[in-house]
């Protein structure tokens, strides 16, 4: 399983990258917004920025809805470094657009999947990422995770290559129920990352050690 972080912040991302863990990044307009990068060649620098951080996949999200501008905007983000994968909404003109850029080699990663249909019609035409947003659908009461497991199954019945991107997580277990469910990336929080190593048994068997350790050995510090 592949470790994503979904944030646009540089500091979370080297932050993620120095514990040795990070396969790639995703971003998205309001991840942008929140760390304050605006405007085109700002954004532009900061895809760049953090493909000298990381060395995996890094989406960069379009803006425009109609096909030709998805095609101009995704040409545009592809041609800026090998790792920028083009994140297209799950919108008709994007499905189209996800074609078009398979047809030439562009990595993809279709964005806003909320429903099984949905990312069957991203894997057929050719998406390489498909992002279902679980911890949005958790929000309307309905297990979103369940979703992993739908699309995981969907995919291997028929073979499909396009990775099961699993987004909008929000804590460590999200994370642990698409491990379970066969998500193939899962792009997280930092806070999400780092909550999987916490235990208080740890902490206790550790304080334990350091103790046990001192009682038999001076220590100077
Ligand atoms: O990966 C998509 C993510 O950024 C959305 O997260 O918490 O706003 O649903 P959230």
């Amino acid at each position: 399983m592949q470790f994503f972080i979904d944030t646009a912040n540089l500091d979370e991302i080297k932050e993620a990258q120095a514990l040795g863990v990070l396969d790639g990044v995703t971003t998205n307009p309001t991840l942008m917004m929140k760390d304050g990068v605006s405007g085109d060649e700002n954004q532009r620098q900061r895809y760049l920025d953090i493909c000298e951080v990381v060395e995996g996949d890094v989406s960069a999200e379009v803006i425009a809805t109609d096909f030709e501008g998805i095609i101009k905007e995704g040409e545009q983000l592809a041609a800026l470094h090998p790792q920028i994968v083009v994140k297209v909404p799950m919108i008709k003109d994007g499905i189209k657009a996800l074609k078009y850029f398979s047809d030439k080699g562009i990595k993809t990663n279709c964005t806003l999947v909320f429903s099984p249909g949905q990312a069957l019609l991203a894997a057929k035409a050719g998406a390489t990422y498909v992002s279902p947003f679980i911890g949005r659908i958790d929000d309307t009461t309905i297990d979103g995770a369940e979703l992993i497991a739908q699309i995981r199954h969907i995919f291997d019945n028929y073979g499909f290559e396009t990775q099961i991107l699993a987004a909008s997580i929000r804590n460590p277990m999200h994370i642990i129920k698409c491990a379970e469910f066969g998500a193939d990336v899962a792009t997280c929080p930092l806070s999400a990352i780092l909550g999987l190593m916490k235990h208080p048994l740890t902490d206790i068997g550790l304080a334990q050690f350091i103790a046990d350790y001192k009682k038999v050995n001076s220590v100077t510090a």
